[in-house]
């Protein structure tokens, strides 16, 4: 199985979604980043279009390869957002943050007319949980949260990156979370949105619309 060509086809499936004219959500990651460079080259086959990215490192992306950028505060509507996730289940609930950008990313995803997220065959789950979940801290407090989650049984690891702490585009922390297969994903996603100090978790929640997963040589797509 090839995870990359997955990657790459359900990429190329997703672009067919933008036209001209349209302000375009970018996502980050490894599958994200195939769709940018499809993007790239349709702009240089003259689409016309403006893309608002989810991280430092896709505006990088972006930047090289020509597509024109703005930002969330300057344009009026996303009219699409295309990114990766690091699971999906069958009701189409994802954790993303993986690669670190969730905050961004979620921001983007609730400010978008159309979310679509594409992904290899090896992201779908049955459910939730396998894969640790990322949260956001502001440094402050990251101590104190990660005791408490400890307390709650959910088995924080601070995420570090070259011998520090990882840190994020917006300056915080990630804390990543063993919650096993939990049986209410909302009640966890609100419980850990009430304490203080955390920004946002990688859990999205009734958020995608579509989502297109690379399958072999094909791809399958799933509708809200
Ligand atoms: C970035 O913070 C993440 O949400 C990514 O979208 C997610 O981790 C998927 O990444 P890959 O496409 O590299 O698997």
């Amino acid at each position: 199985m090839n995870l990359d060509r997955e990657k790459q086809l359900a990429a190329k499936e997703a672009v067919k979604f933008v036209k001209s004219g349209m302000t375009v959500g970018l996502g980050t990651g490894s599958t994200a980043a195939h769709m940018v460079k499809e993007l790239g080259s349709m702009v240089q086959n003259g689409l016309e279009i403006v893309g608002v990215p989810s991280s430092e490192n896709t505006k990088k992306l972006a930047t090289e390869i020509g597509i024109p950028l703005t930002t969330l505060e300057e344009t009026n509507a996303i009219d699409v957002y295309i990114d990766g996730a690091d699971e999906f289940d069958p009701y189409m609930q994802l954790i993303k943050g993986g690669g670190g950008a969730l905050l961004r990313e979620k921001i983007l995803t609730y400010n978008s007319d159309l979310v679509i997220i594409i992904a290899d065959s090896q992201k779908e789950v049955k459910r939730l949980g396998d894969f640790k979940l990322p949260v956001e801290t502001i440094p402050f407090a990251t101590k104190k949260i990660e005791r408490l989650l400890q307390k709650m049984g959910l088995q924080p690891k601070l995420r570090v990156k070259d011998g520090g702490n990882f840190v994020t585009d917006e300056g915080n922390f990630i804390l990543d979370l063993n919650i096993g297969h939990v049986s209410n994903i909302q009640l966890l996603e609100s419980n850990l949105k009430q304490i203080p100090g955390i920004v946002e978790t990688g859990l999205f929640l009734d958020m995608a619309d579509i989502i297109i997963i690379g399958k072999g040589e094909t791809t399958i797509t799933l509708k809200k």
